[in-house]
């Protein structure tokens, strides 16, 4: 087993451990169609009891294993609707005590926002990623499932702004759907200064009806915006960022984009992933996760979940979206963690 105390761990691929994504619930008060299409996350949906989530003491404890042990130094809080989970500006506070973590972010749809930007901030939160896929309200009101207004999450974005907080936004890009949103948003955004990341729509979880002609694609988004507005790309700003950026010729304006159906970036895939009921996944595509809630509530010493850590993430070998290709060509239906469990 490799050494871990040098603070940093590799895996098969020689990929070290370097974010942790954490979800701290199953629900959302959306229901977008990409990730949690509203006829199966029905009324009777079996979501997570409470008892089966991790309480913030745990999840704190794990991340300070993750921060002192392995040199982790960002966490980002994602969902489900990260929001949806009562109190959590408690756990950013106790996130925030960590010493050593430097970066503390979270992912959401913005609309519950507005109530909790300046206790988030207060309490650590350095910056927020923003959902948004259209600013036409037919056309986001189909794709969040709820009828949610634009206005809503606009009022969110301005919120997070005057608290104080970094702001991004993501728009997830779904062919024959919100394709014709592509200028308008990246026009709007750049008035506004908010860097905004144009994501393929990915083949997450089982549920989302994903299909190859649905996706459109990297190339695609760049020629749009260049016609319009001309980009240039540029560094990017650490190793391992998801987005690929660029810049509008002549400004320090930006965007991003996502591309892990068309140019997968799984070769410097350095995040873990804790499931809002203690399971560490290695991929966003995996089948399974490992449990560390039964081993966190077995009474296992803080050096026994190290072992348990470095054992799960040398053993790693995830490349799901440069595999997946060849599951596509030999029509293999992998199972997949949904998203709305994973946090993206
Ligand atoms: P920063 O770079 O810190 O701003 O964060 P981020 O872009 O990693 O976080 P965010 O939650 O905004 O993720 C943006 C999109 O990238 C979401 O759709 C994620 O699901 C996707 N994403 C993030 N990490 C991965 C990854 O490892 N693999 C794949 N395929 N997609 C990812
Ligand atoms: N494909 C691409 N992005 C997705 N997201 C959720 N589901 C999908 C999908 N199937 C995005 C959300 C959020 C981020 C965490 O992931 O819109 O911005
Ligand atoms: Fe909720 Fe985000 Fe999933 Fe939409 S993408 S259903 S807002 S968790
Ligand atoms: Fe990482 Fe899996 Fe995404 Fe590849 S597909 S970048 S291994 S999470």
């Amino acid at each position: 087993m490799q050494d871990h105390k040098n603070g940093s761990l590799l895996d098969k691929l020689n990929r070290p451990l370097r974010d942790l994504r954490i979800s701290v619930t199953d629900k959302c008060n959306f229901r977008c169609q990409y990730c949690m299409p509203a006829e199966i996350f029905g009324p009777d949906f079996p979501f997570l009891k409470k008892n089966e989530l991790l309480s913030f003491e745990e999840i704190t404890r794990l991340a300070t294993l993750f921060v002192h042990s392995f040199g982790v130094k960002k966490l980002r809080i994602t969902g489900g609707e990260p929001l949806m989970r009562r109190d959590l500006a408690s756990l950013i506070q106790m996130l925030s005590m960590i010493d050593g973590v430097e970066d503390i972010a979270m992912t959401t749809n913005g609309s519950l926002l507005a109530r909790h930007a300046n206790q988030l901030k207060k309490a650590g939160l350095s910056r927020v990623t923003i959902s948004l896929d259209s600013l036409n309200n037919d056309i986001f009101g189909k794709m969040n499932g709820k009828g949610v207004q634009v206005e809503e999450v606009l009022s969110g974005i301005q919120a997070a702004k005057e608290a104080g907080l970094g702001v991004k936004i993501n728009m997830v890009v779904q062919k024959g759907v919100n394709e014709s949103e592509i200028i308008p948003m990246a026009k709007f955004f750049r008035e506004q200064g908010y860097p905004l990341r144009f994501i393929e729509f990915m083949d997450v979880g089982n549920t989302n009806r994903w299909d190859m002609k649905s996706v459109y694609p990297k190339k695609k988004i760049i020629e749009d915006i260049h016609t319009v507005m001309p980009i240039e790309p540029i560094e990017p700003n650490y190793i391992g960022e998801v987005a690929t950026r660029y810049r509008y010729i002549g400004s320090s304006d930006e965007i991003g984009v996502i591309s892990s159906v068309t140019d997968a970036f799984c070769s410097t895939c350095n995040r873990a992933r804790l499931s809002a009921e203690g399971k560490l996944f290695t991929c966003l595509f995996a089948s399974t996760g490992h449990d560390l809630r039964e081993p966190l509530r077995s009474d296992l010493s803080d050096n026994q979940l190290i072992d348990l850590l470095t054992s799960i993430w040398n053993g790693r070998k995830d490349q799901y979206s440069i595999d997946r290709n060849s599951y596509l060509k030999e029509n293999i239906k992998k199972d997949k963690i949904e998203m709305s469990r994973i946090g993206g």
